[in-house]
């Protein structure tokens, strides 16, 4: 096998070489950079990241809860636990309601004689790592008797590969008891067992185990690796929740942002839209926690140092599903959740919701300075409650940005009726999606070019490269889609005066729990990958620049002319002129870049290439980074590159002037 990959490597040098000689010899295309012929000024938080809970990307994700249905509030109580007995008979462990708790009205009371065991078996299962150590917490209550228990931390073939011994001291009240367990070994899909002694009384809820790894290690909270991923991308913001789980399928199953503040135990669980919306990928199981709530959401994208983007309901349920409209006379709370989330994220203690913030932990105002209202919503009803929105939004919060929806699709009557409302009422931003072929990208790279350049800017806030229906999962996070994004962010990018930001979408998925795909990320229960398109965005996010400059050929834009796509930005600040090119050809492509505009002394330059020998190549979790960013370096004598771009590659240089 080996030997095959070597010998694969030598012919792939050797086609190199050939290659390059033979371009050399053939006439090289002809491209002209300006460097000082600004286009545009590009917004330094211009490339950012979408989160939707879809995939299992909160709960059974990116929250790193292990245990799945920790306070029996998923419709079937016990879903996902079972009830082990030795000697224990029918009704010694039984789901108690209680009426007056609304958020969280259900916990299981153990009255045994015999010995009783509950086991969690996880999202899909339980990713424990050797030597690694995980928190564990209980809320109970046991009329005065201390109670022992045992907590177990069990492999695939339920060998114990942790254990810890917990008294429960004597508490009428409901009170919470903690303990931290050892893994002496590692496990992709494991369970928990919480063992009980025998002659037992006790009421029990949010029996909850984290690693103890957590993101900044904050207790119960975020996937350490997960966020990683994130923090790597430098991502300039991060829209959340969602997508569609923030319309819900029904209006009383929508996404409400002050349900999922303040102690976890409060925050009432929804059912997760994706549970329920695609038949051949449903999942009985999803369910939203809220352990990750708009609290942790904006500091996830202050420590990754990205723009808190939230999007809010706006009276409108999924289009798509039940398509309820709130009646206008009972708007009113919803723009009020509106501006209580500006007042949240901004207020100080003298307001209402700024206080809650400050009691919650955070002093400093998190800074909001754009809100979503609505996602994917449309036609003449959304135009009717957006406006009400703005005024009163823009009334009380000027310099807030308002994030406006056009639909679904990039393109039609429903785009066009959103579109051209919106920009003659002069709106601050437009939400473009689109999930379209590789070669509907290609043709678009060219799509800004001729926009008008009005007030209203562009977001385009969900877009992925969608392979043909026969391409299934994570393979469709093949190298050509995201070649073909590559391509088409180009165009995003030369015109980042009209485009002012972007995120793929979706970002996470669980590989054994997606419900959609493409994704950007893959994670499984105990690691994680960036697919090919993670690659191009962060390579996007990271040689952002300052301002986009001219780069042409035969005086135009280069939307696809002989197969190449290319824009070109400086950083003024750093002094560095960064080519960005796509070659979506089968072969080499021999290209000169001529220079103007600033002065290029001789020197060696970073160049970083993704490239992929086949175009259905994919990364996956043995061979993570088959698609991954490689750096060589070019050398500049003069004014003039020359470079023979790779077949099908996307490739960055990395320029200084003076
Ligand atoms: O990204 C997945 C879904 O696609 C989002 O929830 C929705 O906005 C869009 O239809």
């Amino acid at each position: 096998m080996k030997s095959i990959h070597t010998f694969l490597k030598y012919l792939y040098a050797l086609t190199f070489i050939l290659s390059t000689q033979f371009l050399n010899a053939q006439e090289r295309k002809q491209i002209k950079i300006d460097a000082s012929r600004k286009l545009a000024s590009v917004n330094p938080n211009m490339w950012g990241v979408f989160f939707e809970d879809i995939n299992f990307g909160a709960d059974g994700g990116i929250y790193a809860e292990l245990l799945k249905n920790r306070s029996f509030e998923f419709p079937k109580p016990l879903m996902g636990w079972q009830i082990q007995k030795q000697n224990a008979v029918e009704g010694d462990a039984l789901i108690i309601n209680k009426a007056e708790d609304v958020a969280n009205k259900r916990f299981l009371r153990i009255d045994s004689k015999g010995n009783l065991s509950l086991v969690n078996e996880g999202f899909r299962g339980i990713g424990f790592l050797k030597d690694a150590t995980y928190s564990f917490s209980i809320m109970y209550r046991n009329n005065n008797k201390p109670v022992n228990i045992k907590l177990e931390l069990l492999d695939e073939k339920s060998t114990l590969i942790g254990t810890q011994n917990l008294s429960l001291s004597a508490s009428e009240n409901w009170k919470t008891a903690n303990a931290s367990i050892k893994s002496t070994s590692i496990s992709q899909s494991g369970k928990f067992r919480l063992v009980f002694e025998a002659n037992v009384k006790i009421d029990v809820d949010m029996i909850s185990l984290f690693p103890e790894n957590t993101w900044k290690k904050r207790d119960k909270g975020l996937r350490n690796d997960m966020v990683q991923m994130l923090a790597d991308m430098k991502p300039g913001f991060i829209r959340f929740p969602g997508g569609c789980i923030v319309e819900g399928t029904d209006l009383a199953n929508r996404y409400q942002w002050k349900k999922t503040i303040g102690p976890i135990e409060d925050r009432q669980l929804l059912i997760n839209r994706w549970n329920t919306e695609f038949a051949h990928r449903s999942a009985s199981d999803y369910f939203q926690s809220f352990g990750l709530g708009f609290y942790e959401y904006f500091l996830l994208a202050e420590d990754i140092g990205s723009e808190p983007l939230p999007i809010i309901n706006c009276g409108m349920a999924c289009q798509f599903n039940s398509a309820e409209v709130v009646a206008l006379d009972q708007l009113g709370p919803y723009v009020q959740d509106a501006l209580d989330l500006i007042e949240f994220a901004n207020g100080d203690a003298s307001t209402t919701w700024g206080k809650k913030r400050i009691e919650l932990g955070h002093e400093k105002p998190f800074n909001l300075k754009m809100l979503g209202v609505g996602n994917e919503n449309w036609g003449p009803q959304y135009l009717e409650i957006l406006s009400i929105f703005t005024k009163a939004i823009k009334e009380k919060y000027p310099d807030v940005k308002i994030i406006n929806s056009s639909g679904t699709d990039p393109e039609g009557a429903r785009f066009n009726l959103l579109d051209n409302s919106l920009r003659n009422s002069k709106a601050d931003v437009i939400d473009e999606h689109y999930y379209r072929p590789a070669d509907w990208f290609l043709k678009n790279a060219g799509r800004y070019d001729s926009y008008p350049r009005t007030e209203s800017k562009v977001f385009v806030g969900e877009y992925a490269v969608h392979a043909d229906k026969a391409i299934v999962g994570a393979e469709r996070n093949n190298w050509q889609s995201a070649l073909a994004s590559a391509s088409l962010m180009t165009g995003l990018e030369r015109n980042a005066d009209v485009v002012t930001m972007a995120s793929y979408a979706p970002l996470f998925a669980h590989k054994d729990a997606w419900q959609w795909a493409p994704d950007l990320i893959w994670v499984d229960n105990l690691s994680v990958y960036g697919s090919p398109d993670y690659y191009v965005q962060k390579l996007f996010a990271t040689n952002k620049g300052t301002a986009v400059v001219s780069c042409t050929s035969d005086e135009k834009n280069l939307i696809g002319q002989d197969g190449i796509y290319a824009s070109t930005v400086i950083d003024e600040k750093e002094k560095i002129l960064i080519i960005k090119v796509t070659n979506t050809n089968q072969k080499f492509s021999a290209i000169d870049f001529n220079l103007s505009g600033k002065t290029f002394p001789n020197q060696t330059i970073n160049v970083t290439t993704l490239s992929a020998q086949q175009p259905l190549t994919t990364n996956n979790f043995s061979t993570p980074t088959q698609v991954a960013p490689v750096s060589k370096s070019a050398k500049l004598n003069g004014k003039k590159l020359g470079f023979n771009l790779e077949p099908n590659s996307f490739t960055v240089f990395k320029i200084k002037y003076k």
